[in-house]
Formats: structure tokens, sequence, C-alpha cells
């Protein structure tokens, strides 16, 4: 049985003064066992929502890591650097792709990067507005070849062992206030899971959580657990809002539960 996953990324938001104390409200009001909580803050937020998570049960995730293990790169942040910081990172965000120029080889090779330090990466895919309106069949193949480019490269023994997640996020949802349907979104998880078996994964495919991500709030999140494909979201604005992280992982929590309840014991 696949988790139940809801990660929070809080992009460029929070400062090292108030971000302890919104990782806290939202831990305090997120309490369900059956649900894989996760925030990502900003990285110079990463030690304090650290200490306001522990002894919580919500994990800390970096929102990016560098390609290169080390080496002459101003700015960057490196794996290595992550260790007691960060337990998971998101790797290829779209909002990456468009203002770092981040190629599926580089999305890769993060991946590469993740495995080695033993973070568990949330690899995001998606497809743009121009490729959804060329039809479903054309966003499958975009997001399959970011699927292919990311993910080929490495042993899926290397990357279950890791833990990876797949976040389906198509771009011109993210931040738009424009969601997928659910029913869209399963459509793409399933393509996911069969490019996966294409790449070597076999059952390992079947295992594999996937997310939604874009514009996911709690009015909006049932839609997509409803789906048996589709095994939380990776949610933007909305989680930087208490009120709405408590609507979205109580929903989750149903969704969890049901299915504990559906899965046969022994
Ligand atoms: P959004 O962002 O929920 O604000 O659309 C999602 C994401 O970028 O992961």
């Amino acid at each position: 049985m696949r988790p139940i996953i809801i990660a929070a990324n809080w992009k460029m938001n929070t400062t090292p003064a108030d971000a302890g104390e919104l990782a806290r409200t939202i831990a305090a009001r997120t309490h369900e066992a059956s649900v894989e909580r996760v925030i990502c803050p900003p990285f110079v937020c990463l030690a304090t929502v650290g200490e306001a998570l522990a002894g919580t049960g919500v994990a800390v995730g970096a929102q990016d890591v560098h390609h290169e293990a080390a080496g002459a790169y101003t700015g960057d942040i490196s794996a290595a650097m992550l260790a007691g910081l960060a337990t998971w990172v998101i790797v290829g965000h779209s909002e990456r792709r468009r203002d770092h120029a981040e190629t599926d080889a580089r999305v890769s090779a993060k991946l590469g990067r993740a495995i080695e330090a033993g973070l568990r990466p949330i690899l995001c895919i998606g497809e743009q507005l121009a490729d959804r309106d060329r039809g479903a069949d054309a966003a499958i193949a975009v997001v399959d070849g970011q699927l292919r480019g990311a993910v080929g490269p490495h042993d899926p023994a290397a990357l279950v062992g890791a833990g990876l997640v797949i976040a389906y996020e198509p771009v011109w949802a993210i931040g738009t206030g424009r969601n997928a349907r659910g029913s869209d979104a399963a459509a793409m998880a399933d393509a996911i899971r069969g490019g996966l078996r294409d790449l070597g994964w076999d059952v390992a495919a079947d295992g594999l959580p996937i997310l939604y991500g874009g514009s996911v709030t709690a009015a909006n999140i049932g839609e997509f657990l409803a789906e048996p494909s589709i095994d939380g979201a990776l949610v933007g604005g909305a989680s930087l809002k208490p009120d709405e992280m408590a609507g979205i992982v109580a929903r989750a929590a149903l969704t969890a539960n049901a299915r504990r309840a559906e899965t046969p014991v022994g």
C-alpha cells in the first residue's frame, strides 16, 4: 500500500525569524498519524524549521540541491550541506527549470546527488499549457520525456531505495488558481507508472507514490485524493496558511484510513 503524503513547498517565502512559528502551528494543526507530512522551507530557514518540528513527526525538505557534489559554484547548496538539516529534497520544480534553465539532464544529476546523500527526492514533472492545449496525448508525451530524462539514467532499485516520490505538476496550474481535473491528473499518474515500467521498474512502478501539485487547496484536494492513482499533494501557496493545511491534511487522513481499511491483511 502506498503512503499518503502532503508536502508543503514554501518557495521564496518566510524568514528565519518567522518560519519556526509557522512550522509549529502547521504541525500542531495537521496531527494525523496516517499522513506523511513534509515542509520544505527556504534553505536559510531549514535549521529553524527543523528545531520547530522536532518530535512532531513532520519531516523537513529542501527545495533544491546542486547537481555537483562540491566545487566552485558560488551561492549554491550541495547535498552534503543538507545533512542534519533536511531528509527530503524537491528536484526539478518547474520554477527552477524556468528561472535556472534546469534541463532534464541536470535534474537527473540532482537525483543522483540526492540518492548518494540519503535524501528522499520529490521529482517534479509537468507539461506547459501549450502542451495540454494540444491534447492529453501531447501532455503525456512531454511528461514522459521529462520522466525518461530524469529517471532513465538511474538504477530503479537505487531510486526505490531512496524513496523516490514523483509530483505531477502541470505548469499552467502552479500558482494560477486553476487546478487540473482529478481525472486528468490520475490519467497522467497512470501514464507515469507505465513509463516507469518501460524503464524496467516492473512491479516497483506500482509502489511509487505520485502526488499532484498545482493550486491545491482544502477545497479541491478531495478531487485528487478520490483518484486511487494519486497519493497526496505538493502544495505551494496554500501551504503557508495553517487553515488550508489543516483542511488538506484532514482530508488526506480520510483517504489514508480508507485505503488502509481496503488493504487485505496478511
Ligand atoms: P501552488 O504551487 O500550490 O501555489 O500552485 C505548487 C507547487 O509549485 O509545488
